[in-house]
């Protein structure tokens, strides 16, 4: 009975959640199109739907899972699997934009068929590291540079990239030499990432002629990429000049990040680290997480992330860890037992010690290859 209840609150769930997008559309239909948005309270109609929500996503997640192991498989008595728990708690399902209906307001407050309003973009990025990702469409125009230009480089290594190009107001910095400027290790440096992934310093390194070496050696083909948190996109610009195919998930945090990928002539998607990849099961050769992805993510949370990973990778393929960093005991203790878990082979693992850090922290790099069979 437990289960068919979980089954048809899921479903509860589902229903509201989508009904409540309809009636923002509605309700944005409704109103005299012409008009600017006010600043309207949410409406009833909608808190009471979000009430609704929150009842049936609390009142799930009371129920417990039996541990009567005794009853036959085909007697669905089993209750809520406790992954669908456990993930709820992390990222809860269906809440995670309706927790927020302040900004979910604001964000589809606008007029149908015009201009889309002037904080969309820091709007919908706040909702996306709120976890409230996809973000429902709308139907208006995102605004666009006026004066940019056409002629884009092909080349992921340009000497610059077109101010032009970028939308600057939501930023302190208002041109790339500027955030070049401010922080050289931003990405926004040509120079420093013509350098990267081609140098070996220390052993944390694994320059990309030795990786595609490695993956030769072991007759593995490297041809699709996924880089976490891949900042301006380097990478999968580095990868293209030995035609691999990497896109990039990167956030605008503190700057146009998916415009720089994009101006670099690269795939930038727009996804928070704890959103499931958006590509299929097994069709990846290789995914890289760069130092976006360390000890900052809950550990729950970064289990999730570790099998979604093993999800997207085919067999054979390779994950690398690139810098993660962590405290040393917490890798010993914490995080080395749970990438084990994934039973993949160690191609390699170099820690070593962040030297920016007081607090004891170590980094991590990692080579591991999924097995062909488990
Ligand atoms: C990439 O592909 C092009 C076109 O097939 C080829 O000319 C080039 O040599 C390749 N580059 C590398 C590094 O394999
Ligand atoms: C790393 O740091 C630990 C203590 O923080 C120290 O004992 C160890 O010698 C250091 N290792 C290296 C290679 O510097």
């Amino acid at each position: 009975m437990g289960f068919t209840m979980g089954l048809n609150l899921l479903l509860l769930v589902a229903m509201v959640a989508t009904n409540i997008l309809s009636l923002y559309h509605l309700s944005s239909t409704l109103q005299t199109p012409k008009r600017p948005p006010s600043p309207a309270p949410v409406p009833d109609h909608l808190l009471h739907q979000l009430q609704t929500i929150r009842a049936t996503i609390s009142h799930l997640t009371r129920l417990h899972p039996t541990t009567d192991s005794s009853t036959k498989p085909t007697t669905t008595t089993a209750t809520t699997p406790s992954d669908l728990l456990l993930h709820s708690h992390l990222s809860p399902i269906a809440t995670a934009c309706h927790n927020h209906p302040d900004l979910l307001h604001r964000y589809m407050s606008y007029t149908p068929f015009s201009h889309c309003p002037q904080d969309s973009d820091e709007l919908a990025e706040s909702l996306i590291l709120r976890g409230c990702h996809p973000l429902p469409r709308r139907r208006c125009f995102s605004k666009t540079p006026q004066k940019p230009t056409s002629s884009l480089p092909h080349n992921p290594f340009a000497p610059s990239l077109p101010d032009q190009n970028v939308l600057w107001n939501k930023y302190t910095c208002k041109s790339f030499n500027c955030l070049m400027r401010s922080n050289p290790k931003l990405g926004f440096d040509p120079i420093v990432e013509t350098a990267r992934f081609m140098t070996y310093t220390d052993e944390l390194d694994l320059p990309i002629p030795q990786l595609l070496q490695i993956a030769k050696a072991a007759n593995s083909a490297l041809r699709l990429g996924l880089d976490v948190g891949g900042g301006t996109g380097t990478f999968a610009g580095r990868m293209k000049l030995y035609n691999v195919t990497v896109v990039t998930t990167t956030m605008n945090l503190g700057g146009p990040y998916n415009e720089a990928v994009a101006l670099r002539g690269l795939v930038p998607l727009h996804v928070p680290l704890q959103q499931r990849f958006p590509v299929f099961d097994g069709v990846m050769d290789l995914v890289r997480c760069g130092h976006a992805v360390n000890r900052w993510i809950p550990l729950m949370a970064m289990e999730f992330l570790l099998y979604d990973v093993d999800r997207v990778l085919r067999a054979g393929g390779y994950l690398w860890l690139d810098h993660f960093f962590s405290k040393g005991v917490d890798l010993d203790k914490l995080y080395a037992p749970l990438i084990g878990k994934l039973g993949y082979k160690k191609v390699k693992w170099a820690t070593g010690n962040k030297t920016s850090s007081k607090n004891g922290e170590v980094y991590l790099t990692a080579l591991l290859q999924k097995p062909v069979s488990k």
